[in-house]
Parts: C-alpha cells; structure tokens; sequence
C-alpha cells in the first residue's frame, strides 16, 4: 500500500466510512447500488419500464439529457442584473419542456470572479449575487418536484487567492494552512507540466512577497493549486462534498481532475496519485449517497479518460468525451466523417454502469487541445476566420455562428449529439441559435444574457438598467429576433426539434446503453452507424454534405454478426419477471402525458394489464426469421418523421438523403409481428411507430407473408417473401 493511499484509508477511517466497503478491499463499489440489475437484463423492458429500473437503479444518468447553466446569465427576477438560483427555479418548466433531466450549475460559490468562479473563496456557501443558501434548497427541492436532478460543479484542484486558507498560508510559514498549498523556492520543479491558459500566464509558479516563497497554480496566477499531499486537504474536499450532498444535490461536475498531485519528471497530469483519491472521493459518494453521481472533467485522449471510470468502474460515473466534440465540426467542415471513426475506434469500451459525456459546446473556448497541430490550424482556418476568435487553443464562438446559423447544419449537429454513445449536454442559449459577442473579455462571450423575448432592453433576462453583461442585440442574433418566446411559437424552431428529438431518443434503449458499430457506407460524405440494444436497434445515417446524397449502407455484415451472436440458442425459453411499478417521472414522459405517445398505433398500456411477461431480448424466437436466401429483412421506421422509407433485403440499405439530413431509423423486425400479444409488446418496444395497415393475417404464429402485402409505402419496393420459423 502506497503511504498516499494508507492516507485515504485512514481518512475513510476518520470520516466513519467502512473502510471494508472501499475499492481498495475488492469490493466493487457497484455492489454498493441497492438493486443491482444489469444493462443486459435491462434491455428486456419497455421504455416505460427501462426508465423505472434505471431510476431504481441509479442509472438515471445514462438516459439523461444534461443542461449546462451559467447562473449569472439566466435570469435575474430580482432586477440586479445578475441572473440568481431563483431565476432558475422560475425558469425550470421551460427546462422540463425541453426534455432536460439534470442542469448542471457553473460555480455557484462566493468568489472574486478572476476566472468566472473556479477561483473559490468559500467553498460552503453561495455567492451574493446568486441568492443565498435557502434560494438554493428551493432550487433543489423544485428540481426534484419535477423529477429531474441538479449537480454542480466542484473545484477541488485550485481555490482563489482570496481565500482565508491561501490568505493565511501566505502569511506565515507556520500557518496551519501553509501545507494547504504547494511551495517552493525555485520556478524550476515540475518543469514538463505544460501551461493551459497560454494566452495569459507564462509559467505556474508565482512568486508570493508575502510567502516569500513561488506558489504552484495550473491555471490563473489568481487560482493557487492545492496540495493534495495533505490529507489535510482530501478532508476538507470531502467535507465539503457531505455538505452539499446533505443538501440534496445529485452529484457534481469534477473540475480539472487530472491536475491534483505533482511529481518530478511526469507532465504531472493524470498520476496514479490522483486516481487514488478519486477512489476515495467515489467510495465516500457511494457508501454515504448511492446514486449521486460525479463527472469527470479531463480534457485528454478516451484512453486516458478511461482511467477515471476506475477498472471496475469504481472511480468516475461519467466523463466528458472531449476530443469526439471538435471532430463533430471537423467531420462537417470536411464533409467527411474520418476524423470521427477514428476517434471512436480509439474510444474504449467503458464498465457497463459508466458514461460517456458529449457536448457540442461549454462556457469554455471550443478547444481545439485534443486535435493535431495540422488539424488545429485547419480548424482555425475555418472556424476563426476573425483573429479575434481564437483563444488559447480554441475558438470563442457559440453553436450557430459557427454553423453559419445554417439550421440545417445545427441540427446535424445536434442529431450526431444525440446518437453518437454518451450522455448529450446541451448549453444554455445554444437551443434557440443564440449569437456570441467575441469582442467581450475572455471567455465572456459565449456567456450572455438568455434571451427570453423580444421586450426592450434586455430581452426579458432583467429589468436592471445595469446588467452583468450586454445582451447580444445585432440584426442576426439580437434577442429582437432570437428568443425563447420566439422559438416556443414556431413548430420548425430549433428549439422544437430538439425538442422531439429528446421525445424520440427516450423512446430507445440504445441510446444510453447499447453498443455502437460504424457501418459501411461507400459515400464518404454520408456516415451511419448502428446502436444496439437487446431488441432495440438504431440504424443512424448523416449526410454530411450540403449536397443531395445517396449511400448503399452495408448493414449486412453488423446485423448478421449481431444475429450469430444471439441467434444460435434453439430453445424457447421466456423469463417470466413480475412487472415493474408505474413510472413516476415527469421529465422522461409517461406514456399518457408524452404528445408524441402512439396510442392510435400501438394497444394501451391497460391492455397489457394482464400481460406480465417480459421476453428475454436472447429469446431465440425474435431471430429466427430468414428470408428465402437466408438473410434477415427488416423494415426501416425513421423515428423523427414516423415514415416508414425502405427495407433491408439483401443487406444492404439504400438511403438518399437531402443536404445535411439524417435519419434515426428504428429496424423493427418483421418477425416480432407473428406472436399474438406478445408480439404487440414486442412491436411496442422495438418499432416506434409500425405501419397501420399492417394486415392481421400476420398476427398469426409461423406466417408466411409477402412484405408486398404489407402495401408499405417503400420507394422502389421489390416484392420479398418472409418466413417466420417461430416454433413453440
Ligand atoms: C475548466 C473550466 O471549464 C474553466 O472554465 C476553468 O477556467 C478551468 N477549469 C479552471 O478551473
């Protein structure tokens, strides 16, 4: 046992957590969940019932639609020109509209604001202009009213200066607080950390007067690091984690983890060091607040992020997929989706209760550190025309003027959000186009006033006449024209589609939990890959041109494979499980209060009262249908238009698609329809929306059907002809 790690254990020790429960002992702390149901036995439900087990069995987070709020910009109902947690809680049925699950809250903590509020002076309270800590458990409590969840983020690597632990330690060398920090009488140490805000500090020592001494920071000079030698330290972090937790809050959003400990000749970034504290961190959230969550903020290659999910999936529950994100705009700058497939053939595969993290933009500059140098300058080159645009190794832009505030192309990028493997974070303003203002300081001007309508002067984030910042007002995406007022109104607003896509990704497992496997596609401007989940299968396709395209798409070979897999048991064996509990939660839509239910196309829930079998998604009698030539057919529903556009005969799909269009193609299998009731249960969980005239001879077991009959409205249709073998 390394002496940091006896440290941890004798801090779980002090903090009168069973030491034996902690990960060090070979208990994975996912026997720490009080249900423990697997992904795989998961996939036997409904989405009704999916989304009450992930809920008992905290995994919310996998299915979630996350919602990035910069407090100070949302709304101000108390005219001080600062947006405040009770603008939030007046504003959380616009959220719950949207479809979000779980907000995340930028740095809510007093602060001198050098860096926006990562630079903490008090870790425990609420900054003035926020509210206080009573605005923030009626914040919490509304939250949960609703069925969502809230985290914040946390800052541990580094506090503000202006914090009476950095205060004090500066003062003295014998200040209790001294050790808090990391010193030192020469800027030579650690010399291969490289330098992250590289427009703006030239090293990360600074020399203290007062100290007498150089102090470490990886960050602003303003943000000194703390020491996490001390367990001093560790302590107080997990202190200050009870104290939010015991305030209800669902997890945090970790910042700059990889950054905690330093050690002589490494980039001191990423140390087993630092994993051996966030065991701890994750050991403490488990044992004391199952089903909280942490998420892992490090901006490195999947490979290295990987770590932080722990080899058992002990450390981290979610961690941002930083380098997918530039290559969402790289792939439709080039119209060529390379860039992704090679990133997701480097992402590894994470433990089954872990979570990938996307997003297409942050508060932050669209950073550009997990691209080469060639493709940095290419980006640059496109995406930052103005040099103003730049900054450190990123872009300042938002979401629509880097797309041209090209709708279409927004949209693509959200669709490939929404698809690609991870939990999808979507950043305030960025549903409804807002504009940026790079002329603003820093990183100040992504994080503008919301634009709530068209009202004079400020768009309805404020009555002050002195607002934190200026609302963006120019003829394109001035609050005049881009609002949320604006966006409600309109069907075909970005807003609304977002909005049913989130309505449509809910209806399928796949999203948050199945597999992803690229599919061939011989036109590179159009990618497609598939998500699977059990019996839940998503054929995605992009057209990444701003030019019509067609693709012969090679399903073939992922579908056959998935059939072998699952296919070769030849017994009939069905799992008899006692149906889950009604869903109780809002914000993932029940059946009766969801608009886009499909109750004309599908039996009601009450008709399935009686029906408590589950079919085992392994339960060979879904697979075995064959075509005459031995190839499986299926019928191809596009979930976002609920049409019905072709079907797979030999293997291969032929898609033409509109400049940027995609398609989210539910592939219901034609088999399922020959099973009585539960065949219906079936056709419920894996086709959306099935076509209507299906005929009711095919209700019968072991028919033999025409896919012509079916009289699909298929473009260039050829007559095949189906067998189902089901046998009992
Ligand atoms: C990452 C945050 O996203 C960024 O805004 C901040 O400046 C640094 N961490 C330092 O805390």
């Amino acid at each position: 046992m390394t002496s940091s790690l006896r440290e941890s254990m004798e801090l779980l020790n002090h903090l009168n957590i069973d030491a034996n429960q902690s990960p060090y002992h070979g208990t994975s702390s996912m026997s720490l969940s009080p249900l423990n149901t697997s992904t795989e036995e998961l996939m036997d439900y409904s989405e009704h019932q999916r989304s009450e087990m992930a809920v008992l069995n905290n995994l919310w987070y996998k299915e979630a639609i996350f919602y990035e709020v910069y407090v100070r910009a949302f709304c101000d109902i108390e005219g001080t020109g600062n947006g405040g947690l009770s603008g939030i809680t007046n504003k959380l049925d616009y959220l719950h509209s949207l479809g979000v699950d779980c907000i995340w809250l930028l740095p809510i903590y007093p602060s001198p604001l050098k860096d926006d509020g990562y630079d903490v002076s008090d870790y425990c309270d609420i900054h003035p202009d926020y509210g206080n800590l009573n605005d923030f458990k009626i914040l919490v409590k509304a939250v949960h009213e609703r069925n969502m969840k809230i985290i914040a983020d946390l800052i541990p690597n580094h506090c503000s200066e202006k914090h009476r632990w950095f205060q004090s330690a500066r003062a003295s060398r014998d200040s209790p607080y001294r050790d808090y920090f990391v010193w030192s009488d020469t800027p030579l140490k650690y010399k291969d950390a490289r330098i992250i805000f590289l427009d703006v500090e030239q090293s990360n020592w600074t020399y203290d007067e007062m100290a007498g001494q150089y102090y470490w920071h990886r960050f602003y000079k303003e943000q000194p690091d703390l020491n996490f030698d001390n367990p001093k330290v560790q302590q107080e972090m997990l202190n200050i984690l009870k104290f939010w937790l015991d305030l209800g809050i669902d997890g945090f959003r970790v910042d700059a983890v990889p950054y905690l400990f330093e050690r002589e000749g490494t980039s001191c970034e990423n140390l087993p060091e630092t994993h051996e504290f966030l065991k701890v961190m994750r050991s403490f959230i488990d044992v004391n607040y199952p089903g909280r969550i942490i998420l892992a903020e490090a901006c490195q290659m999947p490979d290295e992020v990987r770590k932080y999910f722990g080899e058992n999936g002990d450390e981290f529950h979610m961690g941002f997929h930083f380098p997918v994100m530039p290559r969402i705009y790289m792939s439709i700058m080039r119209e060529n989706g390379d860039c992704l497939r090679e990133i997701m053939e480097k992402t590894p595969e994470i433990p089954v209760k872990c979570q990938w993290v996307t997003f297409l933009r942050n508060h932050d500059e669209l950073t550009l550190e997990m691209v080469t140098k060639e493709e940095r300058k290419e980006m640059w080159e496109h995406y930052a025309p103005i040099p103003r645009m730049k900054i450190n190794l990123g872009i300042r832009r938002r979401l629509a003027p880097l797309m041209n505030n090209d709708q279409r192309k927004i949209e693509l990028a959200y669709s490939l959000l929404f698809t690609l493997p991870g939990s999808p974070i979507i950043y305030y303003g960025d549903e409804i186009c807002m504009g940026d203002n790079i002329w603003l300081e820093d990183r100040h001007g992504v994080r503008t006033p919301m634009q709530w309508d068209d009202s004079y002067p400020n768009g309805g984030f404020s009555t002050s006449t002195k607002l934190y910042s200026p609302v963006i007002h120019d003829p394109e995406y001035g609050y005049e024209r881009v609002n949320v007022a604006a966006a409600e109104r309109d069907p075909s607003s970005l807003f609304n589609i977002i909005r049913q896509m989130i309505q449509r990704r809910r209806k399928h497992i796949s999203f948050g939990h199945g597999s992803f496997k690229w599919v061939n596609s011989e036109n590179p401007r159009v990618i497609a890959y598939m998500r699977i989940c059990g019996i839940d299968r998503m054929l995605i396709v992009h057209n990444l041109s701003d030019k019509p395209q067609s693709a012969t798409l090679q399903t073939h070979e992922s579908l056959q494979a998935h059939y072998r897999n699952i296919g070769s048991a030849n017994t009939s064996q069905e799992l008899k499980t006692p149906k889950p509990p009604r869903r109780h939660h809002p914000s993932l839509g029940t059946e009766e209060n969801d608009p886009n239910r499909t109750s004309d196309h599908f039996p009601s829930e009450g008709q399935f009262q009686d029906n408590s079998h589950v079919f085992h998604p392994h339960h060979p009698h879904f697979l075995s249908v064959t075509t005459s030539d031995d190839i499986q057919s299926h019928f191809l529903v596009d979930i976002l238009t609920d049409r019905q556009l072709m079907v797979d005969f030999n293997g291969f799909v032929k898609v033409d698609l509109d400049p940027y269009q995609f398609y989210w193609f539910s592939m219901g299998e034609i088999t399922t329809l020959g099973e009585g009731p539960k065949s219906r249960d079936l056709r419920r969980k894996s086709i959306f929306k099935p076509p209507s005239n299906l005929p009711q001879a095919v209700s019968n077991h072991s028919t033999t059907f025409s896919l012509k009959d079916m009289n699909l409205n298929i473009p260039e249709f050829h007559p095949h002809t189906v067998k189902s073998k089901i046998e009992e």
